[in-house]
């Protein structure tokens, strides 16, 4: 029976290889012993064929698609940005020349609270943790070189998510390229930023509807960009369990999807462009199952609870970045091999996108060399391992499939209780979900203080003095450059268009309109980040 089952399956992945061939014609060891694109149990029950699957088919446990890294490795993309526009365009094109396959924008904190670099809100903060970004100008800067036809860009932004997209979608009409070809991910999840990383500006009402604004804009008129990557990394960032990281996610993304919903969008329009965004932690095989119940739970949510007919709709694409928490300022060469590890993790857990953190990133941004080795870390997974030549490797290990499903009924708990509170919106106005996580960072740090837990170079292993690393410096001055860039443009531009658009954007924000093309409207007049969202603000508050 179970031989009938795989070899259909194997049928109907090789009509796709037709299409879309494998990285290779054929795989094999290092002792030339053929490795298959899949391993399967010999006597394959119901239960494989419910709970396990096959990669490409509902429930997706083992990966989403039918020949996952035969076909393509995973993308990888470095998370980057300092300074301002012209030193971040610098490390765009330096990363992509030693390979990675896919950008993602870090911006300052002014940036994303919607502040210019010159209110008295940004002081101290320009250009320190990302790119500084005022208006369209700086947008075209950032992306001066770089074909928006030919990457994919993510970009990490969400209380003003819909600012930057509209200035990415008026940079990639410059440069000639239709909206319908880009393609990326706007990070866009709110909801996370209420819970753990505070880059929030508007209460929810008002973010869930630029939210949902957003997909129904990009269902439309940007087909091929992700309008959310709803986020675990920053929960866990923030000291979350695995299964809360998990947990809190899915809840999140629930409540994405009824906002969607309730705005009368279709569920088979909008969700095959929903994103997720997992950490990469220390403990390897919990953090494989952790990938791997993520799918499977998704798969379930999307067709029992919601209907969803289109197989895009169910899979669960995710990115990873490795835990920037676990990073030691301590001999931080140490770093190369916690990264190491988590990466893998992330490899054997079926990640779509994947960012490796640098050795000095607990001391600083990462300098250039510090950022190379990061890439080639994933390179020599990827090309040194052969862990990508068959598919979820681990799956199968009792260890592996047992906590799979122990991480998917400890998070469903967690969801029961989300859902009996009212849902995501509810529990977090409720602070449930910011007390589960500070519970959870309480007794790890209590762990630590014990030594329950070993950090190496922390708590144990310590050197008496260490050599100070070289580290990345951003020059003040680019602020000065900053800020004079800035006052050209406000000197420049069209001042009674930028007022128009501006009073325009208000008119909407106050009806039920689509905010998408008033905002559209006001980058491409050189309104500025600040300006367009005091002008949001004026109209929906902030939220305390
Ligand atoms: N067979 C067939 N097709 C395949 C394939 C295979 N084996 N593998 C890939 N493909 C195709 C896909 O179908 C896709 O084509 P499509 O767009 O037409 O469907 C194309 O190849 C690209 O593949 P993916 O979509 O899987 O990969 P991407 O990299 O384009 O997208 C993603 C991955 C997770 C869906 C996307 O949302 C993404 O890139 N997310 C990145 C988010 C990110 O970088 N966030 C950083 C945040 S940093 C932060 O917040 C932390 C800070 O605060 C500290």
């Amino acid at each position: 029976m179970s031989e009938k089952y795989y070899e259909d399956w194997q049928e109907r992945t090789n009509k796709e290889i037709e299409k879309r061939p494998e990285r290779k014609t054929s795989f094999s060891t290092s002792s030339s012993i053929p490795i298959n694109r899949l391993y399967v149990p010999d006597d394959m029950g119901e239960q494989y064929l419910s709970e396990i699957g096959f990669p490409g088919e509902y429930p997706y446990t083992r990966g989403i698609r039918r020949t996952m890294y035969r076909g393509r490795f995973w993308t990888m993309r470095q998370y980057a940005g300092f300074g301002s526009a012209k030193e971040t365009n610098e490390r765009f094109k330096y990363l992509l020349e030693q390979g990675q396959t896919g950008l993602s924008v870090a911006f300052d904190l002014p940036t994303q609270i919607g502040y210019d670099s010159d209110d008295p809100m940004a002081l101290g903060e320009v250009g320190k943790v990302g790119v500084a970004i005022d208006t369209l100008q700086d947008m075209e800067i950032l992306f001066d070189g770089i074909s928006l036809a030919e990457v994919s860009t993510s970009m990490t932004i969400n209380a003003p998510a819909a600012v930057l997209l509209a200035m990415y979608i008026a940079v990639a009409e410059k440069q000639g390229v239709a909206k319908e070809k880009i393609n990326g991910t706007i990070q866009n999840d709110i909801l996370k930023e209420y819970i753990a990383r505070g880059t929030y500006i508007f209460p929810p009402k008002p973010s869930m509807r630029l939210i949902t604004d957003i997909f129904e804009y990009c269902t439309e008129k940007t087909p091929k960009f992700n309008t959310i990557s709803i986020s675990g990394y920053h929960i866990r960032e923030a000291g979350s369990t695995a299964v809360q990281e998990l947990a809190f996610t899915l809840a999140n993304a629930i409540a994405y999807v009824d906002a969607a919903l309730e705005a009368g969008l279709d569920v088979d329009e909008f969700a095959p462009r929903l994103a997720f965004f997992f950490n990469g932690h220390n403990q390897f095989f919990e953090e494989v199952a952790k990938f791997r119940a993520a799918r499977r739970m998704w798969a379930k949510i999307m067709k029992e609870k919601y209907g969803a007919k289109k197989e895009k709709s169910m899979q669960l694409r995710f990115h990873t970045q490795v835990a920037g928490s676990t990073l030691t300022a301590q001999q931080p060469d140490n770093n190369i091999v916690r990264v190491a590890i988590q990466a893998l993790a992330a490899v054997l857990g079926g990640t779509q996108s994947l960012h490796t953190n640098s050795r000095d990133e607990a001391l600083a941004l990462p300098t250039e060399d510090s950022a190379r080795i990061a890439l080639r870390t994933q390179q020599i997974i990827a090309n040194e391992t052969g862990v990508a030549d068959t598919i979820d490797p681990l799956g199968g290990s009792y260890y592996i499939e047992a906590l799979t499903d122990e991480l998917e009924n400890k998070a469903n708990e967690y969801m029961e209780e989300i859902a009996s509170r009212g849902g995501a919106v509810s529990a977090v106005e409720q602070q449930y979900m910011q007390r589960e996580i500070q519970r959870a960072a309480y007794e790890t740090q209590k762990k630590l203080e014990k030594e329950e837990e070993i950090v190496v170079g922390v708590n144990r292993y310590q050197l008496d003095d260490e050599p100070q690393p070289e580290l990345l410096r951003v020059d003040d001055r680019l602020v000065e450059d900053q800020l004079q860039r800035l006052q050209n443009i406000r000197e420049t531009r069209d001042n009674e268009q930028v007022q128009i658009s501006l009073q325009k954007l208000k008119e909407v924000a106050k009806g039920k309109e689509n905010l998408m093309p008033s905002i559209i409207e006001a980058v491409k007049a050189y309104a500025s980040i600040g300006e367009i969202c005091h002008a949001l603000r004026d109209v929906f508050g902030e939220y305390e």
